[in-house]
């Protein structure tokens, strides 16, 4: 039997000391019943105390056998010395990369029972029985995920995650699609690396390290990591993300968007979740940058979209640009140069140059981009 003991995390303010995580955030463990019993995973460390008393309820004067380690980052390793202390019997189950993770987050820690696995092996519970995937860069390089032999389970470590807490209604897509651009989007190719390894595994329930186990209608989560991790769009829109100092480059983005016929969301790059207008960046076929011309270069909040974009391999698309300038407008070059090692990035000849406000001749580019946009 697999229960649930995770934990809630409705008092952090910066998840990965990066990540508005308005409806909180979860730290999924699970304890395996079995004739041995195995504790997966522990949770972050302002949560020991509540963690250790949902095992302890679990458990009900039985021991747990292992502790299964699939990933050391310490959102879901911070409890292990802990737990170690409670139940100093306990075998920490990890990989060759695991261990010295823990010597290092836990110097002078003594384990005195631990299992190596190796990628196949199999931990056998009684029932239960666990194969271990490797998974590297998902997003650690210790990173691995155990199967359920027996009843088809995936634990997915941070695969298949999302943002917010469990006791928050919320739209899963939304939040895991920020989740996995912000944290995992860097390694696509690990992701599709790891389909290919389950490909023909049956996999009836994924137990994720974060947000809710996933039992139903599975296909419609893999299909959605399977486009996110190819870079694929999921589908046909624009991301117009803009920064404007005196209101005159957003008139502008305002003025494409009552243009264009298909799906568009504007972002204000100095005001809005960055995380968000990133991952929406991912979601959608096209793009347009809009940027005030600042200190020779682009305005600093646009600077970091782009940084944001770039390191998470952003590729496949359509982008539009829209420059803004009182002397020198040359936002379009540097925001060119950004993308110059980009895969697949289709640039559109036809930008928009400002001159401080709207005229007709940019009022005119900016139907000109409206219609290349729309045609491309
Ligand atoms: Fe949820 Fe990579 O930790």
């Amino acid at each position: 039997m697999i229960q649930y003991v995770g934990v809630n995390d409705h008092q952090v303010d910066l998840f990965e000391g990066q990540y508005h995580v308005k409806n909180g955030m979860s730290y999924n463990s699970y304890v395996i019943l079995d004739e041995k019993i195995a504790i997966m995973d522990t949770v972050d460390i302002h949560f020991t105390e509540e963690w250790l008393k949902n095992i302890h309820n679990i458990l009900e004067g039985r021991l747990p056998e292992y502790l299964v380690v699939l990933h050391m980052e310490p959102d879901h390793s911070a409890s292990i010395q802990k737990l170690l202390e409670v139940y100093p019997d306990i075998t920490v189950v990890g990989n060759v990369k695991t261990f010295p993770m823990i010597e290092q987050f836990f110097p002078g820690l003594k384990l005195d029972h631990k299992l190596a696995v190796k990628e196949g092996d199999i931990l056998d519970l009684g029932t239960h029985k666990l194969k271990f995937v490797f998974a590297p860069m998902i997003h650690w390089p210790e990173v691995m995920l155990a199967y359920d032999m027996t009843t088809k389970s995936l634990f997915s470590a941070d695969a298949f995650g999302k943002f917010g807490a469990l006791d928050m209604e919320e739209d899963w897509k939304e939040e895991a699609r920020r989740y996995y651009i912000g944290i995992v989007g860097k390694y696509g190719l690990p992701v599709q690396n790891l389909f290919k390894k389950v490909a023909g595994i049956e996999i009836q329930t994924i137990y994720p390290l974060h947000g809710p186990i996933l039992k139903e209608n599975l296909n419609y989560y893999l299909d959605l990591y399977n486009t996110w991790s190819s870079y694929k769009a999921e589908e046909d829109g624009v991301c117009i993300a803009y920064a404007s100092i005196y209101g005159n480059t957003k008139k502008a983005v305002e003025e494409l968007a009552s243009k264009l016929t298909c799906k568009v969301e504007l972002f204000d790059l100095a005001r809005c979740d960055m995380a968000q207008a990133i991952s929406k960046a991912f979601q959608y076929s096209k793009l347009v940058v809009a940027s005030p011309t600042y200190n020779n270069g682009v305005f600093p909040p646009v600077e970091a979209f782009l940084h944001g974009l770039v390191e998470r391999s952003y590729q496949n698309r359509v982008v539009g640009i829209i420059e803004n300038g009182s002397w020198a407008p040359t936002a379009k070059k540097y925001i060119e140069q950004y993308f110059a090692n980009s895969k697949n990035i289709m640039i559109l000849e036809e930008s928009v140059t400002i001159k401080s406000s709207l005229d007709e001749a940019s009022k005119k580019q900016i139907e000109d981009l409206a219609y290349n946009l729309t045609n491309n």
